[in-house]
């Protein structure tokens, strides 16, 4: 399908495996462009682990993946996710030589589950066209999309910090008595439906913590290299959350029906592991404790906050630790 935007003139299509490098490829061209226009460092590359990440998004949500571009490559590029009733835009990206000139907005609109001018009256950008929640995470050093995104109803509500650091000894709280620490592994080899039993139980949590459930990402995670624990009440074994840490440093999600515990567990999951440089962990500013804890412990903010956006209020993230701003 061609459309004629501005001066571009761009196919808007959906992405398939082939086109991933070529997303990548623009991923971080309009990242060092942003960066460098801000005068900050690059990103770090990961193309494969990215490639990898837009893989497991296009496996789960194929018909919300779409691509602008012609014969020379991708220009642009667009993914979202539906959990439950949440609809979530991990990622949108122009190439900046393609920018304000309508495309990223083109790739939005076809990845929405809705038609915003069927509500174009509700004073929300048409966002009450769809039942759920528009979410997405945006640089608060980008005006560009974080007002491209309010005006279709996703405002932004609530800062995530990057806090970067290796807690100092006896500064963060242990974990209560009452409270223990088992794998994920341990749980799925030792009872004999391990696997099931264990996506029930995360599941559960996600429910009661995020309001639905997500077994895709809890194989994506486990697959990639992020090791899972899950917290239990010592005495009658009723599980009170979980969490992931990964060997790069990298912390989330971390998921609790009782935020109050969220430094202990923190603590607690940072002595699984012994990264090689610092732990990494995205803080919404909705975990007070969390960031005063870590503050205290030595960590540092890293960067500029993203900022949620979102058609409505929640979920309560103060007892919650994101996995990334593309995948809450
Ligand atoms: C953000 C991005 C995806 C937008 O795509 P684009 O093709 O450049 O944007 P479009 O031309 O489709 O839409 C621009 C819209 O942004 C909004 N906008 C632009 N500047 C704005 C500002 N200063 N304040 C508020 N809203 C602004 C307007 O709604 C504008 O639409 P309009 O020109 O019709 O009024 C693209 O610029 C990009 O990739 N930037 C670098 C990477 C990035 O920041 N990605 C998003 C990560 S959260």
């Amino acid at each position: 399908m061609i459309a004629r935007l501005g001066e571009v003139a761009t196919g808007i299509r959906p992405i398939i495996p082939a086109d991933l490098p070529g997303c990548a490829s623009v991923f971080y061209a309009a990242l060092d462009e942003l960066t460098a226009r801000h005068g900050q460092p690059p990103p770090i590359r990961n193309e494969a682990g990215m490639i990898g990440f837009f893989g497991h998004l296009l496996t789960t949500d194929g018909e919300r993946a779409w691509l602008s571009g012609g014969i020379d490559g991708v220009d642009a590029f667009g993914f979202a996710h539906l959990r439950g009733s949440l609809w979530f835009l991990s990622f949108l990206f122009v190439r900046p030589e393609s920018q304000a000139q309508g495309v990223g907005r083109q790739v939005l609109l076809r990845t929405f589950p809705h038609d915003p001018s069927a509500a174009a009256d509700d004073g929300m950008g048409g966002a009450s066209a769809w039942n759920g929640v528009l979410a997405t995470c945006a640089d608060s050093i980008q005006p560009v999309s974080t007002g491209l995104y309010t005006g279709y109803g996703m405002v932004p509500r609530l800062p995530l910090f990057t806090m970067l650091g290796r807690p100092r000894r006896g500064v963060l709280p242990g974990l209560p008595r009452s409270v223990e620490r088992c794998g994920f592994d341990d749980l799925v080899d030792t009872a004999p439906d391990g696997h099931r039993r264990l996506v029930d139980l995360v599941g559960e949590i996600d429910q009661q913590v995020l309001g639905y459930d997500r077994p895709v990402d809890h194989r994506f995670w486990r697959v990639a290299d992020r090791r899972g624990w899950v917290y239990r009440d010592r005495a009658d074994g009723a599980i009170l959350g979980y969490g992931y840490a990964q060997p790069s440093g990298r912390l989330g999600p971390v998921a609790l029906l009782d935020g109050e515990l969220l430094p202990a567990v923190l603590g607690d999951l940072m002595s699984t592991l012994q990264p090689a440089g610092d732990w990494q962990i995205f803080v919404p500013g909705a975990a007070e404790r969390v960031m005063v804890a870590l503050l205290h412990a030595g960590f540092r903010c890293e960067g500029t906050p993203a900022l949620y956006c979102a058609s409505r209020i929640g979920p309560d993230l103060s007892r919650y630790i994101v996995a990334s701003f593309a995948l809450l």
